[in-house]
């Protein structure tokens, strides 16, 4: 089985290629490099430095004929997308009805596709929140991901694509940049390893921070494998349904850090504070019981076992 994954240089998509590639899949990475590095390819891999707005993209499917497509490549900053709309919608939306209909032209047997929970339900009462409610995107990233979506929707009821969408919660792990998304838990160790003092976002009324359910990479990797294997179609959130507020978050950090021998600044022992930024939500736990029931998916590391797995990879390896 070969699978053409966009973004497979990236912080998420090496793993999900290294996942596949473990389980015996021929693996094609398409990737700009714009934020993804070459060290993070799989050695098993064979790599297509295009952009997906390129039309030799297409080369690559006449050329490769896979069978499943993984699309991982975007544009993956929410104040990116506030200040270029322009940027995120061609990268995002045009990016993706180009592979969904490379995908239709040569007869793609799957399509997955790496949504994003954490932002495309925004300020909802349904806490955790399922894949019932009705997404109120609040930023241009959110809206672009959402429009894939619906795009993705289409090509299913009209083309009969088979597809998965993956709506991720805050992934954290080893090869995290620290301006994506999500990328609080990259930002805290890298400033602390550098002896800087990081900043924890807040609204006035709630001193310890935004609530994030922190799903750790590899169990996101492992969901594409189910995705890519299952016989299902449909939206799925793929995240831990637990929640865990920005200082909670610091102080494990921390706490981990002090115990693998770091020394820790006692003027950092707290962060410094700053105001929530517009736009940030205050809380967001999704609900992954579809993704237990019909994937058959779990996330098997707590937040500890990850930040522990993350840290070593800082500490020790960076490979
Ligand atoms: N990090 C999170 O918590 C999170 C949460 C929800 C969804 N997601 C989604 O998961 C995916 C991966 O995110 P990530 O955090 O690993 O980000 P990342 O920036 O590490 O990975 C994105 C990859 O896509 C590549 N890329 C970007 N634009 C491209 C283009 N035009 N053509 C070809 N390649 C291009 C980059 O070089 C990079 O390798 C994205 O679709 C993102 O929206 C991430």
């Amino acid at each position: 089985m070969k699978v053409l994954i966009t973004g497979g240089c990236g912080f998420i998509g090496s793993h999900v290629v290294d996942a596949y590639a473990d389980k015996g899949y021929e693996v094609v990475i398409v990737d700009n490099l714009s934020t993804g590095k070459l060290k993070n390819k799989n050695r098993n891999a064979r790599l297509y430095k295009i952009d997906i707005t390129d039309d030799s993209l297409k080369d690559v499917f006449e050329k490769e004929r896979p069978d499943i497509v993984n699309h991982h490549a975007a544009q993956i900053s929410v104040p990116y997308s506030v200040e270029n709309p322009l940027f995120d919608a061609k990268v995002n939306i045009e990016g993706t009805i180009r592979l969904l209909e490379l995908s239709r032209i040569y007869g793609i047997k799957k399509f997955i596709f790496a949504s994003t929970g954490g932002a495309i339900y925004g300020e909802t009462d349904m806490i955790p929140t399922s894949e019932q409610c009705v997404p109120e995107p609040r930023s241009p990233y959110a809206i672009s991901k959402l429009a894939c979506e619906k795009y993705i929707l289409f090509y299913s009821y009209h083309y009969g694509l088979e597809f998965i969408i993956l709506r991720y919660s805050n992934v954290y792990g080893p090869r995290q940049i620290p301006h994506g998304e999500a990328g609080v838990v990259a930002i805290f160790t890298e400033k602390l390893l550098s002896k800087e003092h990081p900043v924890l976002y807040h609204y006035p009324e709630e001193k310890n921070g935004m609530i994030r359910d922190y799903v750790y990479v590899r169990d996101v990797a492992r969901a594409n494998i189910l995705a890519s294997e299952s016989e299902k179609r449909g939206i799925f959130n793929i995240s831990t349904g637990i929640g865990t507020d920005t200082l909670k978050l610091y102080k494990k950090i921390t706490k981990t850090l002090k115990e693998s021998g770091v020394e820790v600044d006692e003027e950092f022992e707290e962060p410094k504070r700053a105001f929530a930024r517009p736009g940030d939500l205050r809380v967001s736990i999704l609900d992954p019981t579809k993704a237990e029931q019909e994937l058959f998916w779990r996330a098997e590391y707590d937040i500890d076992k990850g930040i522990r797995e993350t840290l070593k990879w800082y500490l020790y390896g960076k490979n």
